[in-house]
């Protein structure tokens, strides 16, 4: 199945999604013109796994690949500056196409290396994660970290493909699958309820690596994003709507300095005090906010928060970028598929939506199921 994602400035694209699709790169590649070199960005991990395939797939084409330490700490500046050397070493030029082989770590940090280089290389994304193919991989944002802030420096850059293979997901560790699903959970409160359905009814089975399932699953979110992205590719309107969860789930991560959350794991909390905060107000049937979380406890996607105090949420929640001046805004469900921006949430609805969460937490090590 193929996808057209239309985007501003004819910078328009196509996600190819199909199982086993990886070792048919080729013929698509090709199809597009795309002759190479190409210089591969990956990590360690994802590259010990199907680099040889990919290198296979792109062949004849000489390759080129830069490998970081999986992680969200990899998607740093520092990681930026050695892959611009790289290119450089590597005498990378207008030609270069840049594939970034992993998940959203990778397509952020690949995509934002390419953004800049020479003022930009053309970009292949190819998602092997959940999260990636589910949504980080299509709308064209690409970022790296800032100590102080998640995605602080970064910019809008399109992919000229995206190539998308579910079956890559076979190898993902529990742990990355469950915290992907947060994000894919996402998609079925803001936009579609049919999806939060089959997720409420079929987790088990996509949880059990189902290809009809977890092929539809991503079918799904691909589409619901390329709506939104299409209507508001800036961010201006529309898109507001995918950061449902992100408030606390950025503060969240922010607090842990990145190293404890995934960050499907942080969205996942996240829903839970962002739908608080709705249930609270009389804006969402309290019934379907138990759906959610027994969707989330279900999928497995939430991780202990440990340690961590509410009070330092909050404080890494008044650095977050997307606040305006000094109020923060909330993506709140009104029924389930459909959310509002809400800006005039008080910091005691915070506070409560914060201790909530935490009282979930059983703070021991593991899982909460
Ligand atoms: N640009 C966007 O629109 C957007 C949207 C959502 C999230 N994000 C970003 O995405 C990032 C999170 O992405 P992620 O959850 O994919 O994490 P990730 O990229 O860190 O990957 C998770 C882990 O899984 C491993 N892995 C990846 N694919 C594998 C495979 N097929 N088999 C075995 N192991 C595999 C990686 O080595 C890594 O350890 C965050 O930085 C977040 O900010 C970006």
């Amino acid at each position: 199945m193929d996808f057209l994602c239309r985007s501003i400035k004819d910078g328009s694209y196509r996600i190819y999604q199909d199982w086993g699709l990886l070792d048919n790169a080729t013929s698509i590649v090709n199809a597009h013109q795309m002759r190479g070199p190409f210089f591969i960005i990956s990590d360690d991990r994802v590259f010990r796994i199907y680099g040889k395939r990919l290198i296979q797939a792109l062949s004849p084409a000489s390759t080129f690949h830069f490998l970081v330490r999986p992680g969200e700490t990899s998607k740093s500046l520092a990681n930026w500056k050695h892959i611009q050397d790289f290119f450089l070493q590597k005498g990378a030029d207008r030609r270069s196409i840049v594939v970034a082989f992993g998940g959203g770590v990778i397509g952020d940090l690949a995509g934002f290396a390419a953004s800049t280089y020479m003022r930009g290389l053309d970009l292949i994304q190819i998602p092997t994660t959940v999260l990636s193919q589910s949504d980080s991989s299509i709308g064209a944002k690409v970022a790296v970290n800032h100590p102080q802030a998640k995605n602080l420096i970064g910019s809008f850059y399109q992919p000229k493909l995206v190539l998308t293979d579910p079956a890559l997901l076979a190898t993902l560790p529990q742990r990355e699958f469950a915290a992907g699903l947060g994000e894919a959970i996402k998609y079925g409160v803001i936009a579609d309820k049919e999806l939060f359905n089959t997720l409420d009814e079929h987790i088990q089975e996509i949880l059990s690596y189902n290809k009809e399932f977890l092929n539809q699953l991503i079918l799904r979110c691909i589409s619901i994003k390329i709506r939104v992205v299409e209507e508001d590719e800036r961010e201006t309107g529309l898109r507001k709507i995918l950061n449902f969860g992100h408030t606390v789930g950025h503060a969240l991560e922010q607090a842990t300095h990145y190293r404890r959350f995934r960050h499907g794991e942080a969205v996942a909390w996240g829903m839970l005090a962002a739908g608080r905060i709705a249930i609270g107000r009389g804006m969402w049937d309290r019934a379907e906010f138990e759906r959610l979380q027994s969707i989330i406890r279900r999928a497995g996607s939430l991780y202990p928060l440990g340690r961590l105090k509410p009070s330092q949420v909050l404080v890494s929640m008044k650095h977050d970028k997307k606040k305006v001046g000094k109020k923060l805004t909330f993506v709140l469900p009104e029924e389930t598929g459909k959310v509002t921006l809400v800006s005039d949430i008080t910091e005691e609805e915070i506070k409560e939506s914060l201790r909530y969460i935490f009282s979930l937490d059983p703070k021991k090590t593991g899982r909460i199921n």
